[in-house]
């Protein structure tokens, strides 16, 4: 079974234009679980640009929304999830003037304190999954570091993708990466910057059981609604 978990911070993004409560996030999220989706991914970010920490209170509340919480690895974010204790958490990298979060964790700079957090959230019952660039020295220390997951981040062949260059080297890191991490017995995801296209590509690797997905999923809804976009993937994701 493959996981579709969709990322809703851009409806924050599009309430917060306003300063209102529209569209109203807490709807969106039960919807994205009836339309069919696995979980709700949520980025806390420091500058708390999108998802506030209401917001993070009033889903994580809601028992039928499984929650996949995004933090940096740091010791307020593991406070917070610790407080709200979201089903899953995914360690990010965090820069304040970034668009998006570009590329993966730095493992060997940050061992020890990953390391610890981990501990913490193993401790919490929480799975726990790093987003790291496809790289076999960072899938090793991630298991030497106790994750439980991975997710590779796809930016990389994502944007050679919509770009028509060549894909096939990074996808070929991509899939032997997916297949080392599966020896190691942790679970693979992978996430950012997929589309319907690139899903379907990344899709032959069988070792990769969950789909992280944000923007183009809300930005397709505008077009097709949400249940149609939803609706789409999970067909690709189940195609044999
Ligand atoms: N997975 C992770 C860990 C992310 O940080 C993001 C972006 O917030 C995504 C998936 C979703 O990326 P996108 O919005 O480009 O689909």
């Amino acid at each position: 079974m493959i996981n579709l978990g969709v990322n809703i911070d851009h409806v924050a993004t599009i309430r917060n234009a306003r300063g209102e409560n529209h569209p109203n996030l807490y709807i969106i999220a039960k919807k994205v679980i009836k339309f069919g989706a696995n979980s709700i991914t949520v980025h806390l970010r420091e500058d708390r640009r999108h998802i506030n920490d209401y917001d993070l209170k009033i889903i994580s509340s809601i028992k039928e929304i499984p929650l996949n919480l995004e933090i940096a690895a740091n010791s307020e974010m593991l406070r917070i999830a610790l407080k709200y204790k979201p089903k899953y958490v995914c360690l990010v990298p965090e820069k304040r003037n970034e668009i998006t979060t570009e590329g993966g964790l730095n493992l060997n700079r940050n061992k020890n304190k990953i390391k610890n957090i981990i501990k913490k959230l193993n401790h919490s019952n929480i799975r726990t999954s790093l987003f790291i660039n496809p790289s076999i020295k960072d899938i090793k220390l991630a298991s030497e570091l106790g994750a439980s997951c991975i997710e590779i981040h796809t930016g990389k062949i994502s944007n050679l993708v919509k770009k028509n260059k060549k894909y096939i080297s990074e996808f070929i890191k991509i899939k032997k990466c997916a297949i080392y991490a599966k020896t190691l017995n942790l679970e693979v995801h992978a996430g950012h910057g997929l589309d319907y296209k690139t899903t379907s590509m990344l899709k032959k690797i069988t070792q990769i059981t969950e789909y992280n997905i944000g923007h183009f999923i809300i930005g397709e809804s505008i077009n097709y609604g949400l249940r149609n976009v939803i609706k789409k993937f999970i067909k690709i994701l189940k195609n044999k």
